[in-house]
């Protein structure tokens, strides 16, 4: 993807080629350039707090360690670092850098070791970290991320710059919350990749999908409550790494019993196991993980017992069921069984009802006719005696019936 820069000298005008020649030859005589130290049998240049708003020109050709820290360089330009073929580690931190443009280290070609440490880069290129043969092995970014844009913008140029090579990543504080899932899996070949001081609460499904020959991963000081079941088969997946795990605010409560039994049972070597210790809740704080058990989170006992309550209710209700359909057959049974009386009795009811009515119907006659308004009280009295004896008689009927 990196587009190879071939600068063509001999279509250049002849008097520039000629001033050129000239530079070069003096930059080579030059010793150092102004305020910087230079160790010539060691070939290293330091720049250290020296005022520059720019990568010195006059820079001996022969360095191997390249150090400019703390001045107050803006923005890292394509030539940059021309004529520095020899540069293997290249100290740029504290310089206040905001932008890295295309190809700005692309003529150090043994470039192993970059530091950009504690600078606040908001645009890198995607072309930022192209190097022919991509000799890097070493980045470091700590604490220089500006925002969530930097890091993408960083996800872009890591794919874009092919660092097949690169060993070592640092992305410590960077304030970082998020990892897009798979953002290592340009760099094949990482074998340490330091995230402490960052935000992340957690591990996903694909966070690190193509970095499986991790030796090492730090997560210390981060936002980590727990591991969950998808975090730690998504470390499980590395089976040579060392992990670092302390110095975040677990909470040991119950969500947290599948990540203590992993800590002890697990093939991941968790190199700090025993400097894990519970944030919450107050009564756990200062424990050891390691220390607790599945007693000390309290997560069989409620709900064991809760089961057990659950258990006997249901049983109960089953129970109360199979009395009431026992009883609802044994009242259908009578019913059947007396099914002759009941129709005997129903019969006698309906006389019964007939009859009454029949002697209501009977006394409205006689009310109505005034001749006869003496009789009609004593006949009263005679009807409702004689209504009364039918429907007594099939009730002790029954009453028989059923007790038989
Ligand atoms: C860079 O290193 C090579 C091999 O060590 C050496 O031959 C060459 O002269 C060096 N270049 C400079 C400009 O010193
Ligand atoms: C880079 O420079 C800074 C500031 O001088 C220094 O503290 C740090 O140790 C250097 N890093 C490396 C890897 O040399
Ligand atoms: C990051 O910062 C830049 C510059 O300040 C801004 O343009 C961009 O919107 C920011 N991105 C986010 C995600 O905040
Ligand atoms: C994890 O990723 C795989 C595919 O890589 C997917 O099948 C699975 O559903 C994911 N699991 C979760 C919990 O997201
Ligand atoms: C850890 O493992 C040991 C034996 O290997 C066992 O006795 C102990 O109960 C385990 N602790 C937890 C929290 O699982």
């Amino acid at each position: 993807m990196c587009r190879i820069m071939i600068v063509n000298v001999w279509r250049m005008p002849p008097l520039t080629l000629v001033c050129a020649m000239l530079c070069v030859s003096a930059c080579v005589a030059a010793l150092c350039p102004p305020r910087c130290e230079c160790s010539e049998t060691q070939r290293t240049v330091s720049c250290a707090s020296a005022g520059l708003s720019r990568i010195p020109a006059a820079i001996p050709r022969d360095a191997t360690r390249l150090s400019i820290t703390g001045n107050s360089i803006q923005r890292l330009e394509q030539s940059a670092f021309n004529a520095l073929q020899n540069v293997t580690h290249l100290n740029l931190s504290s310089n206040g850098i905001m932008e890295l443009g295309s190809h700005a280290f692309s003529s150090l070609q043994t470039l192993r070791s970059l530091i950009l440490n504690h600078n606040r880069l908001v645009l890198i290129h995607p072309e930022a970290f192209c190097v022919p043969g991509s000799p890097l092995q070493e980045l470091s970014l700590r604490s220089s991320l500006h925002n969530y844009t930097s890091l993408t913008d960083l996800i872009t140029a890591l794919r874009w710059g092919q660092l097949t090579n690169l060993r070592r990543l640092h992305l410590s504080a960077n304030h970082l919350v998020l990892l897009p899932p798979a953002m290592f899996s340009p760099l094949p070949n990482l074998q340490h990749l330091h995230l402490s001081e960052n935000s992340l609460s957690a591990v996903h499904n694909s966070t690190f999908s193509g970095v499986e020959r991790l030796l090492e991963l730090d997560l210390t000081r981060n936002a980590m409550r727990r591991l969950s079941g998808e975090g730690l088969r998504e470390l499980e997946r590395m089976p040579h790494v060392r992990l670092l795990l302390s110095q975040n605010p677990y909470a040991c409560t119950c969500d947290t019993e599948e990540f203590v039994s992993w800590l002890n049972s697990s093939r991941v070597r968790v190199g700090d196991a025993e400097t894990l210790f519970c944030a919450f809740p107050a009564a756990l704080r200062h424990v050891s993980l390691q220390a607790l058990s599945a007693q000390a989170l309290g997560c069989h006992v409620n709900p064991v017992g809760e089961e057990v309550i659950h258990l006997t209710l249901q049983t109960s209700y089953v129970f109360l069921g199979l009395v009431l359909g026992f009883v609802g057959i044994v009242f259908l049974f009578v019913l059947y069984l007396n099914r002759k009386g009941i129709k005997k009795w129903m019969s006698d009811f309906y006389e019964a009802c007939r009859d009454v009515l029949e002697s209501y119907q009977y006394r409205y006659e006689i009310d109505s006719d005034p001749r006869l308004q003496q009789v009609s009280q004593d006949q009263a009295q005679a009807d409702t005696r004689v209504g009364r004896v039918p429907s007594a008689v099939p009730a002790a009927q029954i009453l028989s019936d059923v007790t038989l």
